[in-house]
C-alpha cells in the first residue's frame, strides 16, 4: 500500500514535471537564458571611437556578430556617448541564447548624406527572433540635410527597420529627425513596441513615426510621437494590431493606409486605436486608400477614446487619396469601422468626412459618442459622406452623422 502510494506520488510528480517542461517551451528560452552568465558586447571594445564623426558602423556590426554567433546569452551594448554610423545591418538567425538584447544607452548619429545608404535603410534588424531592443538611448538621423532633397515619392532612408522577425520587444528608445520614416515593422509577428519617443518638426517631409507593413499581432503603447507625417500608419497585410495610449502631434495623425497603391498589396483587419491624444494634427482617425487599387478589404477597424485638440480632419475616410483627378475608383472594401468616444476641438468645418469608393461603398460605419467643437478658423461643424452604407450612429453625435 505504502509503496503504491509512493508510486502514485512519483507518477503525479512525473506528470507535473512534464507540465512544467511544456510550459517552459513557451517561456523556457528566456528562463534558460537567466541561468547563463550574460556576455556584454560593448561596441567600444569592437573599435567604436565615439567621437561623433568617425564612422563606427563596423563596431556595432562586429559586436553584433560576436554576440549573435556565440552560444551564450548576449547583450550588445552601445554605452553612453555619441557614435556616428552609416548603414548597419544586424541579421540573424542567432545562435545565442534568446533573447538577444540590444542595449542602446548612448546616441547613434546617422551619416547625414542620404546617398550613403544602399537600401534606403539606416539601421536594419532582420531574421532575428526573440530580440529585445531597449536602453533609453537615441537614434538621431540628422534629417535636415536630407529633407532639402526630399521630393514627393523620392524616398529617404528609414531610421529603424525591423523585418522578418518574431517575438520582438522594442522599448525605451528615442528616434529623432529621421531622413525618411522613423521606423518600419515589416513581415513580422508578435511585436511589442512601448515607450518610444519620436521627434521631428512639423514640416519634415515623409517622416512617418511608425509604419507597419505585413505585421501581425503588434502592440504599440505608451509612446509620444511628433513628426511631419503620420504618427502611426498601418499598411498592407497588417492584422491584429493594438495601438494604445499614444500622444500624437504635430503630424498627420493615426492612419490605416494608405492602401492599394501597389498591385501586390494584402488586406488589413482587426486594428484598434485606443486612448490616444492628438494635438494640432492634420488628421485624427483616418483610413486612406488609392484609386485603381487591387481588390482588398479593410475590416474591423476601431478608433476609440480619442481626445483631440485643434485637429483638422478628426474623422476621415478618404478613398481618393492622392488621386483626385483619376476616374477609376478604389477597390478597397472598407467595412466594420467603429469611431467611438472621439471628443475635442477641430479647425475644420467638416470634421466627419466619409469619402468612400463608388465601386465598393464603405459598409457598417459606427459613429458613437462623438463631440467635436469648432475652434480657430472653423465657425460651425457638419459632416459629409459619399458612397457609405449602414452608418450607425449612437449616443450623442456632434456634428450630426452624415446622410449618404
Ligand atoms: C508576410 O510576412 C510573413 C512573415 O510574417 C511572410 O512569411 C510572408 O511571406 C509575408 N508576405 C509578403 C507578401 O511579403
Ligand atoms: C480578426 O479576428 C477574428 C477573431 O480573432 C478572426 O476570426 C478574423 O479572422 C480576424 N480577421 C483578420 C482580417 O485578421
Ligand atoms: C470625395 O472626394 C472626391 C475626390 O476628391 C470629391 O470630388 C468629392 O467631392 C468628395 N466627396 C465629398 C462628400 O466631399
Amino acid at each position: 500500500m505504502a509503496s503504491s502510494l509512493h508510486m502514485m506520488g512519483a507518477l503525479a510528480l512525473g506528470i507535473s514535471c512534464l507540465i512544467i517542461v511544456n510550459a517552459m517551451d513557451a517561456a523556457g528560452d528566456q528562463r534558460r537564458r537567466l541561468l547563463q552568465a550574460e556576455t556584454v558586447f560593448d561596441i567600444t571594445q569592437h573599435g567604436a571611437k565615439g567621437d561623433g564623426t568617425t564612422d563606427d558602423a563596423m563596431s556595432l556590426i562586429q559586436a553584433w556578430k560576436a554576440g549573435c554567433e556565440g552560444t551564450g546569452a548576449a547583450r550588445i551594448l552601445v554605452p553612453p556617448g555619441k557614435f556616428m554610423m552609416g548603414e548597419v545591418v544586424l541579421r540573424g538567425p542567432c545562435k545565442a541564447a534568446p533573447p538577444m538584447i540590444i542595449d542602446i544607452q548612448g546616441t547613434l548619429l546617422a551619416n547625414p548624406n542620404p546617398s550613403a545608404y544602399s537600401n534606403l535603410m539606416w539601421i536594419l534588424i532582420e531574421h532575428v527572433d526573440n530580440v529585445k531592443i531597449t536602453g533609453g538611448g537615441t537614434l538621431n538621423a540628422q534629417g535636415p540635410t536630407a529633407w532639402k532633397f526630399a521630393k514627393e515619392d523620392q524616398h529617404m532612408p528609414v531610421s529603424f527597420t525591423f523585418q522578418s522577425s518574431q517575438n520582438g520587444d522594442i522599448s525605451n528608445l528615442n528616434l529623432v529627425d529621421a531622413m525618411g520614416f522613423h521606423s518600419k515593422l515589416i513581415d513580422s509577428i508578435n511585436i511589442k513596441v512601448t515607450k518610444l519617443t519620436i521627434t521631428a518638426p512639423d514640416e519634415s517631409p515623409n517622416t512617418d513615426g511608425i509604419h507597419l507593413s505585413n505585421a501581425t499581432n503588434v502592440e504599440i503603447t505608451d509612446s509620444t510621437i511628433g513628426t511631419g507625417d503620420d504618427c502611426i500608419s498601418i499598411g498592407t497585410g497588417s492584422k491584429n494590431i493594438l495601438v494604445k495610449n499614444i500622444k500624437c502631434g504635430p503630424g498627420h495623425g493615426l492612419a490605416v493606409g494608405s492602401l492599394g497603391k501597389r498591385p501586390d498589396e494584402l488586406s488589413v483587419g482587426n486594428i484598434t486605436f485606443s486612448g490616444c491624444t492628438l494635438t494640432g494634427t492634420t488628421n485624427g482617425a483616418r483610413i486612406k486608400s488609392y484609386h485603381k487599387s487591387p481588390v482588398l478589404t479593410a475590416t474591423n477597424i476601431v478608433f476609440e477614446d480619442l481626445t483631440l485638440d485643434s485637429v483638422k480632419n478628426p474623422i476621415i475616410i478618404d478613398q481618393h487619396y492622392f488621386s483626385k483627378l483619376v476616374s477609376e475608383e478604389s477597390n478597397v472594401k472598407i467595412s466594420d469601422v467603429h469611431f467611438r468616444r472621439i471628443k475635442g476641438t477641430t479647425i475644420s468645418e467638416i470634421p466627419i468626412m466619409l469619402n468612400c469608393s463608388k465601386t465598393v461603398p464603405c459598409e457598417n460605419i459606427e459613429l458613437a459618442d462623438i463631440d467635436l467643437k469648432p475652434v480657430g478658423p472653423a465657425k460651425s461643424v457638419s459632416s459629409a459622406c459619399q458612397s457609405a452604407v449602414g452608418i450607425k450612429p449612437s449616443g450623442t453625435v456632434i456634428p450630426a452623422p452624415p446622410q449618404c
